[in-house]
């Protein structure tokens, strides 16, 4: 469903941030992104989104160069929730989430069960009124992967979604995006270390200078 082909990111400074790479996700994909620092894993997620236009190269979705891709609808098919979180900490859970839908001029109805539905699902509904400042870091870890989700993307994009969490609790928001990943969503994310968790194998995609080292199955 996504195919990078020849892709390469060169940052107007003249960082080379991807150099021609290659690579095909499918439907139903568990696929980990992993890299050091600086290795172009966010860049490459942003890249897949269509954030970022490629220097060099082409990413079909859905057969479809990106570049050519309706905005709104890639946006709304492929959720990302960013490495800095980038929430809002003066206001509620319930205002952080449901500012994409806010932004589109959805009903008020509309909002608040949807808010609700994802709140559920990354067992935050009872923290829907408080602000974001009041939570934890792996509290606003899934604060963002809600976000994500108020779209039922096909698509998520994770980056560093365990960068500054303890083990329990980045296993414990993995797990949660395993189950996702078992009802269809296809996920690609991003770490510098491997946390092992659930029990589906996962494609493991290495990166290192801004190329792809290695692919393997765990
Ligand atoms: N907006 C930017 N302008 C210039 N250089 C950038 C920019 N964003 C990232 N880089 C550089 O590109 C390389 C890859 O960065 P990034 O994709 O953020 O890596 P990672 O997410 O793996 O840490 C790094 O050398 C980084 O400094
Ligand atoms: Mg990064």
């Amino acid at each position: 469903m996504i195919e990078l082909k020849n892709v390469s990111k060169v940052y107007p400074n003249g960082t080379i941030a991807l150099d021609k790479v290659n690579l095909k996700f499918n439907k139903g994909d568990f696929v980990i992104l992993m890299g050091e620092s600086g290795a172009g894993k966010t860049t490459l997620l942003k890249i897949i989104r269509g954030d970022e236009e490629p220097t060099e190269g082409t990413v079909l979705f859905e057969g479809v160069d990106i570049q050519r891709y309706n905005r709104t609808s890639l946006r709304r098919k492929i959720g990302f929730a960013f490495q800095d979180l980038t929430l809002i900490d003066d206001r509620t859970v319930f205002d952080n989430v449901s500012l994409p839908m806010q932004f589109r001029g959805a009903s008020f109805r509309e909002i608040h069960n949807k808010v609700e539905a994802v709140l559920s699902e990354v067992r935050l509904r009872e923290k829907m009124y408080k602000l974001v400042k009041e939570l934890s870091y792996g509290e606003k870890q899934r604060v963002s992967i809600a976000r994500a989700l108020i779209y039922e993307p096909i698509v998520l994009l994770l980056d560093e979604p365990t960068g500054n969490l303890d083990v329990d609790t980045a296993r414990a928001v993995l797990n949660f995006v395993e189950v996702l990943n078992e009802r269809g969503t296809t996920v690609i994310m991003s770490t510098h270390h491997l946390i092992e968790f659930g029990n589906k194998p996962k494609g493991i995609i290495k990166i290192r200078k801004g190329r792809i080292v290695g692919k393997e199955y765990v």
